[in-house]
Parts: structure tokens; C-alpha cells; sequence
């Protein structure tokens, strides 16, 4: 008889107590089970010592990659221990790392610190309605804002005849069980990158409108761009009916640099989110926005933000050292991660046209996004969606872990900033063996 091996073992161990994957969205039951164990810059291994390449990067949080020692050091020198903060004491590293925040984002008049990206998402929508004094708010297709009820999926709703929510129907793929049935009339779901359409909703229902939520890149709808004018545009919309305009940062910030999407593309939002890579890896997030808006939470009657773990000491030393690093020698680690990513995506593309692929590729620094389509650029999902093989993409991903390389589904790569070029030639020899397989 075949020997067990540990990760089967442990599996079996595993499924008998924990129902499901730990964080379970559709799409990650096509992995089957790994166990790791550690990791070093963009490799780990599991409980069976096989070494993988990391193209997941724990969903983009480990900007840094795996053990890095500078960054741990940094962590550890901050905190003589673990100590806990309540609202009466508050550590001193709070407002060191505010004051980073507004020196580079360009909206961060006020910073608050939250745990997740979910939290900080449900502050601004909170934050919104109580400036405004209205309800409803407006988000986009192919953008992802956390996982509660009120912004998980639905389906974009072009129909201007009624309210254009986002119905949970059949196709959606965020559609969950045990959702209050309310909980979609709270927005709108419409096309991102179409201002004519915006535009039209908003002379119909724009006095009822709080918030706009939107990823400034949509990177969780395949790393879309917005077309030229189009933010600057929707920033005048907002303007002219009093909305609040937010930008979701948690994939953009300290990817496309210190001060977030916003300082690259010269779109300044009244509030912003930050989470996943602003702590290298470790809970922390952030709400930053203007002043009369973030002062809300310190009038009386008050907006509340509340949690046991808000501003806690190691989430600050881990964003403290994080935002340390990456600021360093001028963001020279910035460039460094440039010249690699640009050999990946270059020698991706390569090999795809080599094997008579035609391939849609686009990224921001850290987050790649390609289908097997015959585009050159798509300015939102719906673009891609309709016209991509599906199937092949899956070939591929599931083809490139048989290899020993992890990418997301649907054609996503986080790649971390510890990324080398022996690491992108191994991946890009990986890629060429697999395409040849799923021709
Ligand atoms: C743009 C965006 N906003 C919000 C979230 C939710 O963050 P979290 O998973 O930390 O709650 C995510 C997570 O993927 C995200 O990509």
C-alpha cells in the first residue's frame, strides 16, 4: 500500500474539525490541499519539504516576501513584548505611523487604524452616510470591498428603468447564503470606466447618493486601468451632488507607491482604505480622508469605529517597519521590483505568442493580470469576461502548480518585492513546459 503522505495525513486531521477553507470565496476549492510550513523571500515549502515560487504573496499582503530580516528586526526592536493597548492608553507608535501616511497619501488629512480590509470599508461607508445624511452608495463591477453582506457580489445591473442594485442572481459568483435580504438595496451595481453611464444615474438619483466606492485600479477586476479623464471626471460628479468619493486602496496602496494610486494618477478622493500589504503581512489597515469627514468620530453625537484591536502595537511596528522599508534609499526597492516584474511580464508574454497564444496582460507594480483573449487592453470585467477561454487559464494555473508555482485563479499574480530574476526565470521556464502541454 501506497504510504500516506504528511499533508494527507494532516488533511484528513484537518477536514474532520474545520469546515471548509479558512477564507473560502469561490475559486480556492480548485487548489488541493497544501500545508506550508515556511518561507523565504518568494519560495515555500510544505510539510512534505516541497519548495514552491509564490505568485499568491498571502493575497498580496507579503509585499516584502517571506522572512525578511530587516523587516523582522524592525518589528521586534519596537516591541520589547507583546503589550495591549485600550482606548485609555494608546502607544506612541500610533502617530508615528499616521504621520507617514499623511506625509505620502495625498488625502490622508486624518489617518484611523482598523485591523482588516472589510472593517475599514464598512468605516467609510458609516463615515459617508453620516456626512451626507443619505443612504444609498454606488459601486462598480469586477470591484471586491470586503465580505459583508452590503458589497459582496450581485450582479452589475445596467437597467436604468428602476434602481440599478446589484441583484444576487444566478452567475454571481459572491453570492452567499444567509445574506439579509436588504442588504444589496444599499447601492447600486453599475460599469466602472463608462462616465456617460455614471452620469446618467447620477442625474436620476444622485441627491440619494452618500459614497462612490471604487479600487482607482481595478486590480481584483484584472488589473484595469481608468481610462484617461474618467476619475478626474467622476471627481467632478461627486463634487457637483455632494457625494463622498472613496478610493479602496487595499491592493493599490504601497503597491503603486508610498502615497497609494491616487498620488500616481493625480486623483485626490475625500476618504481612502488601506489593508493587506501596509503591514507587510500582518492585520492592520487604515481609513484616511478629509478632515471634516474623519472628525465625525470625534463630535458628539459621533460616528463610532470601535475595536478591541484597533492601533494595536504589533499591527503598527509591522506597518511602521513596512512603510520603513519601502521608503528607503528613495524607494529604491520600488525600481528593483520594476526591472524584475518587467522581465516576468515580458518573458510571459513571450512564451504565450510563441505558442500561438493571443494574450490579454496588464498589471499594476505587483498585481498581474492575463487571459487567454484576443485583447490588447480591457477597461473593465466585462470586457474580458465574455471573450476569454476560461478553461485554458485554469489549464495553465493548475498546470503551473504541478511545476511548483503558485498563482491566484483567474489569471491573477501577486508577485512580492523579494521576487528575483532566478526566481522569474524558473517561473517563466515553468510557464513555456506548460503552455507547450495545454496547446
Ligand atoms: C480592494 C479590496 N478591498 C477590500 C478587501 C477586503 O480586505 P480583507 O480581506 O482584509 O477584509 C480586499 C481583499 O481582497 C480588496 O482586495
Amino acid at each position: 500500500m501506497k504510504k500516506m503522505t504528511k499533508t494527507q495525513a494532516i488533511h484528513e486531521r484537518t477536514e474532520k474539525i474545520i469546515p471548509g477553507q479558512h477564507s473560502n470565496l469561490p475559486g480556492y476549492e480548485l487548489f488541493s490541499p497544501v500545508y506550508i510550513t515556511h518561507g523565504k523571500g518568494s519560495r515555500i515549502w510544505d510539510i512534505d519539504s516541497n519548495e514552491y515560487l509564490d505568485f499568491m504573496s498571502g493575497l498580496g499582503a507579503g509585499i516584502l516576501g517571506y522572512g525578511h530580516e530587516e523587516y523582522l528586526d524592525a518589528v521586534k526592536k519596537q516591541l520589547d513584548n507583546i503589550y495591549y493597548m485600550d482606548p485609555a492608553r494608546r502607544s506612541p507608535l500610533e502617530i508615528e505611523v499616521a504621520e507617514k501616511l499623511h506625509k505620502y497619501v495625498p488625502s490622508a488629512q486624518r489617518v484611523r487604524f482598523l485591523l482588516t480590509g472589510t472593517e475599514a470599508v464598512q468605516l467609510v461607508i458609516r463615515l459617508s452616510r453620516a456626512f451626507t445624511g443619505r443612504n444609498l452608495f454606488i459601486r462598480f463591477d469586477g470591484h471586491y470591498h470586503g465580505s459583508m453582506d452590503n458589497v459582496l457580489g450581485g450582479n452589475v445591473n445596467t437597467d436604468l428603468e428602476g434602481p440599478p442594485y446589484g441583484f444576487d442572481m444566478k452567475g454571481d459568483i459572491f453570492a452567499t447564503l444567509g445574506r439579509d435580504p436588504h442588504a444589496l438595496r444599499q447601492s447600486f451595481k453599475i460599469p466602472w470606466n463608462d462616465i456617460e453611464f455614471l452620469k446618467k444615474v447620477l442625474e436620476k438619483y444622485g441627491e440619494q447618493i452618500a459614497l462612490i466606492l471604487m479600487e482607482p485600479v481595478n486590480c481584483n477586476g484584472g488589473s484595469c486601468w481608468p481610462k484617461p479623464g474618467y476619475l478626474e471626471r467622476v471627481r467632478e460628479l461627486c463634487d457637483k451632488y455632494g457625494i463622498v468619493l472613496c478610493f479602496d486602496e487595499i491592493i493599490t496602496g504601497f503597491r503603486m507607491g508610498l502615497g497609494g494610486a491616487q498620488s500616481v494618477l493625480g486623483v485626490v478622493p475625500d476618504l481612502t482604505t488601506f489593508g493587506k500589504a501596509i503591514a507587510g503581512g500582518i492585520p492592520f489597515s487604515a481609513v484616511v480622508g478629509r478632515a471634516d469627514i474623519m472628525d465625525l468620530m470625534t463630535k458628539s453625537p459621533k460616528v463610532i469605529c470601535a475595536g478591541t484591536f484597533n492601533s494595536y502595537p504589533l499591527g503598527l511596528a509591522a506597518a511602521n517597519a513596512t512603510i520603513g522599508i519601502l521608503e528607503k534609499d528613495d524607494g529604491a526597492l520600488y525600481k528593483h521590483w520594476d526591472t524584475v516584474q518587467a522581465r516576468l511580464t515580458e518573458g510571459f508574454k513571450e512564451i504565450a505568442v510563441r505558442h500561438g497564444f493571443k494574450m490579454l496582460l496588464q498589471f499594476v507594480r505587483g498585481c498581474i493580470f492575463y487571459q487567454f483573449a484576443d485583447l490588447t487592453v480591457a477597461h473593465n470585467m466585462g470586457d474580458w469576461m465574455p471573450v476569454s477561454d476560461h478553461v485554458r487559464q485554469e489549464k495553465l494555473r493548475s498546470g503551473l502548480v504541478e511545476e511548483g508555482a503558485f498563482i491566484i485563479f483567474r489569471g491573477r499574480w501577486f508577485v512580492n518585492s523579494s521576487i528575483t530574476n532566478e526566481d522569474v526565470d524558473l517561473a517563466l521556464e515553468m510557464t513555456d513546459r506548460v503552455m507547450k502541454r495545454i496547446k
